[in-house]
């Protein structure tokens, strides 16, 4: 088992998903850029989605078709069905994640079908993209908390994570979406996944930050082994179960500590900032983050490092 962690990034997708300022193609692929200059190689870039259910992302033909050709950087896009399938293939993508839940009231809300249904409309895609030789993740999202039916048991969200695998996904991000998990949920799941045949390497976590509790869950996820954590620059993307509410783990919290830790992953914090600055400005808000608002820290120094 590798020490390195993966960054990958969803800004540009889950970020700017519920954002209600238009946010200009040539702004969205800029905000890429400085993502991938500051060594993120996993940037989720948008979602080919219904642009009724997301209008934000409305432009993502365009934007893969407008992505920068760079070695070793994956940029999946969301797909939910077949038609997103083909518009992600004439554009270009050559990596997805498909998304589903544990609980069937979330599914249903978000994309208007069952668990069961999801999966079952994700078979074929999943196969076409195994033939064109994609890349591919699948989502268990509400795995630490429901929005419509409150707890969750590891077991559900697991059995999800099988069929998913089953299905030829190349890994799982499990999704804490409306920000209610703890550490202890954490370990469970981790040994639940485990337990039931799933590899640390094929597992992800999805933190949001809206009680505080991302980064001792990341520690927590570390600690069960797992290598492969999602998060946001500029830590966009509120949550529409909590308006007003901190939404995604912000990236440069994430890169802070890790590096104070002195965990090899190959993300440049100054960058990092500089990437978070531009988007959010974009959207006519204040940097948010904690790290965003304090800086880094330089242990020789003692003072912080990359504000503004
Ligand atoms: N790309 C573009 N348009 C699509 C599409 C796709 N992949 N899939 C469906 N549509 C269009 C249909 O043509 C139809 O358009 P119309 O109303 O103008 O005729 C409309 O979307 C509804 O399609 P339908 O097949 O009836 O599905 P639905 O209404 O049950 O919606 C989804 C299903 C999955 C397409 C829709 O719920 C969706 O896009 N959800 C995305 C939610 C999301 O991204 N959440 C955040 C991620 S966690
Ligand atoms: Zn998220």
């Amino acid at each position: 088992m590798t020490d390195r962690v993966r960054i990958y990034e969803v800004g540009p997708r889950d970020g700017l998903q519920n954002e209600a300022t238009p946010i200009p193609l040539e702004a969205k692929l800029e905000f890429i850029d400085r993502l991938v200059a500051a060594g993120l190689t996993d940037i989720e870039a948008t979602s080919f989605v219904s642009p009724r259910a997301i209008p934000q992302l409305a432009d993502a033909d365009e934007l893969v078709a407008g992505l920068p050709a760079s070695a070793g950087v994956r940029f999946p896009v969301l797909v939910p069905n077949e038609r997103g399938l083909a518009r992600a293939e004439a554009a270009g993508a050559q990596a997805l994640a498909v998304f589903t839940a544990a609980t069937d009231a979330f599914t249903e809300h978000n994309i208007g079908m069952t668990v069961q249904e999801s999966l079952a409309a994700f078979e074929p895609v999943l196969g076409r993209a195994a033939e064109l030789g994609w890349w591919r993740r699948g989502y268990v999202s509400t795995a630490f908390g429901c929005p419509y039916t409150g707890a969750v048991e590891p077991h559900r969200a697991v059995a999800v994570a099988l069929r998913l695998l089953e299905l030829g996904v190349d890994e799982v991000s499990f999704g804490d979406t409306i920000g209610v998990g703890v550490p202890g949920q954490v370990e469970a799941l981790t040994a639940a996944a485990t337990d039931a045949g799933i590899r640390l390497d094929q597992i992800a976590y999805h933190f949001h930050d809206t009680r505080g509790t991302a980064l001792a869950n990341v520690v927590a996820g570390l600690d069960a082994g797992v290598r492969c954590f999602d998060s946001s620059t500029g830590g966009t993307g509120g949550c529409p179960y909590a308006p007003g509410a901190a939404g995604n783990l912000a990236t440069e919290d994430l890169v802070y500590l890790l590096d104070a830790e002195r965990i090899e992953h190959g993300v440049d914090l100054e960058r990092v900032l500089d990437a978070a600055r531009f988007i959010t400005t974009a959207l006519g808000k204040p940097l948010a983050s904690k790290v965003g608002q304090a800086g880094g820290w330089d242990a020789a120094t003692g003072r912080p490092t990359g504000r503004a």
